[in-house]
């Protein structure tokens, strides 16, 4: 038997629940420009749904940065030390984690946090099969919420890990909050290697967003459903459509759900209006100039150090301290 080590809670965690996702949607709806949270896109159909999207020829950001990754990950790592943790803020599968795992010649701790427990589960047994010396945490936790580390893991030297261009949904002035907090747990010597997508021509930008075989408006769909399937609301998804749209004024791609036609829609024994062409803005993914993004970075604490990006220019890894 290998030893798999127990799920983490912190505290802070354990509050709100189940009832967040309903007061989110009502609070959501009722407003001019009705809008819903993204971070509700990721329920077991959704996760699946997003694994899809990463691989579609039109995203470029996953396989861009798996390859920025490949290419800095011994420089990345060599100053990795015995005891050191490496934390990853929403680890999920951890399947990125391992290009740097690869090359950690230290014996580091391994802290995944994620808020599902599931996935932390999975990610624990697949790395204990593969990194049978690493020692791992894992945490079960919001990292949007987390304030500080496990007492006995406070005080030793943290390096951050924040891939995907998570960092990407939210607006600058939010990432910058999260920017600090991530400086706090970190610690004074911390550092954080984090992935962020760059500005680029409209039509890569939009076609990533809506790809040809339509994965990404299903991801987009799936939310409707899941208000249907968990809070009862009777959404009725061929009427409404998909829209991934460039806003240049504000650096980001928005993701919309069109009423095709004027309609009425019950949630939680509330009615909700569409008229027709009315839009539910389900997210945005904000896309930053590497100086943009170095700038934030400075105003949030951080020293911006390192930068690396591909030929193309698609992508950036920063490396803060
Ligand atoms: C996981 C937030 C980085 O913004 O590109 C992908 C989510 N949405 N396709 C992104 C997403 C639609 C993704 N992030």
């Amino acid at each position: 038997m290998r030893y798999v080590p127990t799920l983490e809670r912190l505290p802070a965690d354990v509050s709100k629940v189940d009832s967040e996702f309903s007061i989110s949607v009502i609070e959501g709806l009722s407003r001019a420009q009705k809008e819903l949270p993204c971070r509700y896109f990721y329920d077991a159909r959704g996760s699946a749904l997003f694994e899809e999207i990463t691989r579609l020829p039109e995203y470029y950001p996953t396989r861009t940065e798996a390859q920025i990754l490949r290419g800095c990950a011994s420089d990345l790592v060599e100053d990795f030390r015995d005891g050191d943790l490496f934390i990853e803020f929403g680890s999920g599968s951890s399947l990125k984690t391992q290009i740097l795992l690869d090359r950690v010649a230290a014996r580091i701790v391994y802290v995944p946090v994620d808020v599902s427990e599931t996935a932390l589960a999975d990610a624990v047994m697949r790395l204990a099969v593969r990194y049978p010396g690493l020692e791992v945490r894992p945490l079960v936790a919001d990292f949007s919420r987390l304030t500080a580390l496990p007492r006995d893991l406070a005080s030793r030297r943290a390096v951050g890990f924040f891939p995907g261009s998570t960092i990407g949904n939210l607006a600058p002035r939010e990432a910058e909050i999260l920017l600090s907090s991530f400086r706090r747990v970190l610690g004074k010597d911390g550092r954080l290697i984090i992935g962020v997508d760059l500005k680029k021509d409209q039509q890569t930008l939009t076609r990533a967003y809506d790809d040809a075989a339509g994965v990404t408006a299903a991801f987009n769909m799936n939310l409707l459903s899941r208000i249907n399937r968990e809070l009862g609301g009777t959404f009725d998804e061929r009427a409404f459509v998909h829209k991934a749209i460039y806003n240049s004024e504000q650096g980001r791609i928005e993701m919309h759900l069109v009423s095709e036609r004027e309609q009425d829609v019950r949630v939680c024994g509330r009615i909700f209006h569409f008229r027709k062409g009315e839009s539910i803005h389900t997210e945005n993914s904000y896309k930053y100039k590497v100086a943009e993004f170095r700038d934030l970075a400075t105003r949030a604490g951080w020293q911006a150090e390192r930068v690396w990006t591909d030929a193309n220019n698609l992508f950036s890894v920063h490396e803060l301290a």
